[in-house]
């Protein structure tokens, strides 16, 4: 089988009604992106920010994968399929896709302050600010925030330097590394960008669809299976 690799952002979730990061305000679900997802946001207001957490696992638990996170798991009757994606909701996981990297944590799981080892599963209940992990640290949700390492970044890397065919869906490619791993793709190979908007530019031999995701991903289908 053939490799298929995709790179998703936010847009691929922006039909199952969860916002993306860069909407036009600026905000992020009213806050600044700072404020609730970096590590100095944190240690400035730990309990705010478990709280913003504890509402988008609760928002998550309502949401329902769309047609792009389905037919991206569907696809792996014919492909040998990984998903890289920089979201932190489980609709990939929820419409049946059997390998997915979550470049930047995951809301349905906590860990420990210290011990970034300790990772538990938590499902869509709310961190009780305060509460423990194990080690007697605070418990915090399972989240790379801006200014910590992205520790599934090499894996990550060898998926794309693998890929047959590379598809990137819905990110802005503002934030690295996420951003750059599509240069690890191996020369000459198709990659295909589905975004409604411009996102930074990327070089000329992407093909670009310009729609939203889940008509995109339709679109896309068809040519991989012409191809
Ligand atoms: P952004 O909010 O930066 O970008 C979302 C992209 O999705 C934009 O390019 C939109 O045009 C596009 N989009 C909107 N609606 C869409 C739709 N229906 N179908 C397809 N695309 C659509 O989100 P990301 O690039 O994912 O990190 O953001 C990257 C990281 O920045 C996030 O993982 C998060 C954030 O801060 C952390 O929290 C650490």
């Amino acid at each position: 089988m053939k490799k298929l690799v995709f790179l998703t952002g936010a847009g691929i979730s922006a039909e199952s009604g969860i916002s993306t990061f860069r909407d036009s305000d600026g905000l992020w679900e009213r806050h600044r992106i700072e404020d609730v997802a970096s590590i100095e946001g944190w240690h400035r207001n730990p309990e705010l920010v478990n709280d913003f957490y504890n509402k988008r696992r609760t928002q998550l638990s309502e949401c329902e994968p769309n047609a792009a996170h389905q037919i991206i798991a569907e696809l792996e009757n014919l492909f040998d399929v990984t998903v890289i994606t920089q979201n932190v909701d489980n609709l990939h996981e929820k419409a049946g896709s059997s390998r997915v990297i979550h470049l930047h944590g995951e809301l349905t799981k906590a860990c420990s302050e210290n011990q970034k080892g300790y990772v538990t599963d938590i499902g869509f209940r709310e961190i009780v600010f305060g509460e423990k992990a194990p080690d007697g640290h605070l418990l915090r949700p399972f989240i790379v925030w801006f200014g910590e390492e992205v520790p599934l970044m090499e894996f990550a890397m060898t998926e794309v330097e693998s890929a047959d065919y590379l598809v990137i869906i819905g990110t802005s490619l503002n934030v690295y590394p996420a951003a750059g791993l599509y240069h690890y793709a191996k020369p000459g190979i198709p990659i295909w960008l589905i975004d409604p908007n411009e996102t930074q530019p990327v070089n000329k031999h992407v093909k670009i669809i310009r729609e939203k995701a889940t008509k995109g991903m339709d679109i896309l289908k068809k040519e991989l299976i012409n191809d």
